[in-house]
């Protein structure tokens, strides 16, 4: 059975874009099939792994037009028109698209989806009694998960936009598990707090939702029971392979507030992963539970990495003396570098795939 994935935060600019495609293809590397769906109207994802292509509207046009590729454009028009999935899907059967990876996939992402987003929020409001849009919010991640059951994935990751739409909400609350990808600052430990609050309001939101329409058989697709599995913490720069203490401390507070307010707040609603599993997994790792990884800064890695539309530990020694211009010294710390990230990734997706079992 597919497991399926968000990475959220209302926080803008936290890696979680980022983080999607090294966890993807970080778990295609362990044998896993992987679907990401770029659910962000700003496509980074997409761009990401197209790569430089995608800075060409010429080229980007006739992929957006290319009827062997699904992206989310048709997807979203047959939503907003009342098409259900099934009838959808009756025609564009598989046709996701191959990232520089075997096993892994990408639905990518759309303009449009914005008006789908505007659409579901609408719906979840006034749903009740009105036949033509109560049944959008469901159908988005039923068709997701269809498509996703459809090609034999193993694992869907959703990369969410930073906002708190009726799209992120249904798609949180209809998938099996979240992460939280957080950066060492004062701003981001303030959203850890009010991440909390709008995902219990989310929550709340859904439940009415589904009793005022009648929505509560157990294969409706919002099952409203995502499991907070950790945070991720990124970009903090290392001197002698610890962060920096100003971001130690950061990170710090962070950790603590997921600890003892974030996970003992959502652990009411059972959203949250067994405590057991997580201690566990992590046990003599120097991570305490709900911290998944600490990702330090790219650095330079980061400009071949999006050239080369490849996660930076997956870089040869080749490309990055190549493709980096690079030798002598700055080579062979860069080579490090991406030694270590291969470390950090590897640990990550490990952990997702038995916290995940
Ligand atoms: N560990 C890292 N080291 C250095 N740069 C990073 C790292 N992770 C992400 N970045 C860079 O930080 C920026 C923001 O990352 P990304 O787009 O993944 O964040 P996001 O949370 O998806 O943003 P948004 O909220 O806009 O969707 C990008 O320019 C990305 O290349
Ligand atoms: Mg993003």
């Amino acid at each position: 059975m597919t497991k399926s994935i968000c990475l959220f935060n209302h926080k803008g600019g936290v890696s979680k874009t980022t983080t999607t495609f090294n966890l993807g293809w970080g778990l295609a590397r362990l044998g896993h099939k992987v679907l990401m769906v770029d659910l962000d109207a700003q496509t980074n994802l997409t761009g990401l792994v197209l790569g430089f292509q995608a800075i060409d509207d010429e080229k980007m046009d006739a992929f957006y037009s290319n009827r062997d590729i699904l992206t989310l454009g048709p997807i979203v028009r047959a939503l907003i028109d009342g098409n259900t999935p099934d009838e959808f899907l009756r025609n564009e059967r598989a046709k996701v698209f191959k990232t520089g990876h075997d096993n892994l996939f990408l639905l990518p992402g759309h303009l449009d989806v914005s008006d789908l987003d505007s659409q579901i929020s609408v719906s979840l409001k006034i749903a009740s009694g009105i036949p033509s849009t109560r049944n959008i919010p469901g159908n988005l991640p039923k068709i997701l998960s269809l498509v996703a059951k459809d090609m034999g994935a193993d694992y869907v990751l959703y990369d969410l936009s930073p906002n708190v739409g009726g799209l992120n909400e249904v798609m949180l609350m209809s998938s099996d598990y979240f992460i939280v990808p957080t950066s060492p600052d004062y701003f981001c430990l303030q959203a850890i707090g009010s991440l909390e609050k709008n995902i219990k309001k989310w929550h709340r939101e859904i439940k009415r939702f589904k009793e005022d329409n009648d929505f509560e058989s157990p294969s409706f697709s919002i099952k409203n029971e995502p499991k907070f599995i950790g945070a991720i913490q990124q970009r903090y720069r290392p001197r002698n392979d610890k962060p920096a203490t100003s971001f130690q401390t950061w990170i710090d507070k962070i950790r603590d507030a997921i600890a003892n307010k974030f996970v003992p707040s959502l652990n009411q609603l059972n959203l949250v992963i067994e405590r057991e599993k997580i201690e566990s997994l992590l046990n003599g790792t120097g991570l305490t539970p709900f911290d998944l990884a600490h990702v330090p800064d790219f650095n330079s890695l980061i400009a071949i990495s999006q050239q080369l539309s490849k996660p930076i530990y997956a870089l040869t020694d080749q490309e990055i003396k190549s493709v980096g211009k690079v030798f002598g010294h700055a080579e062979e710390t860069m080579i490090r570098s991406r030694d270590n990230f291969n470390e950090v990734f590897t640990a990550l997706a490990n952990r997702i795939v038995e916290l995940t079992k």
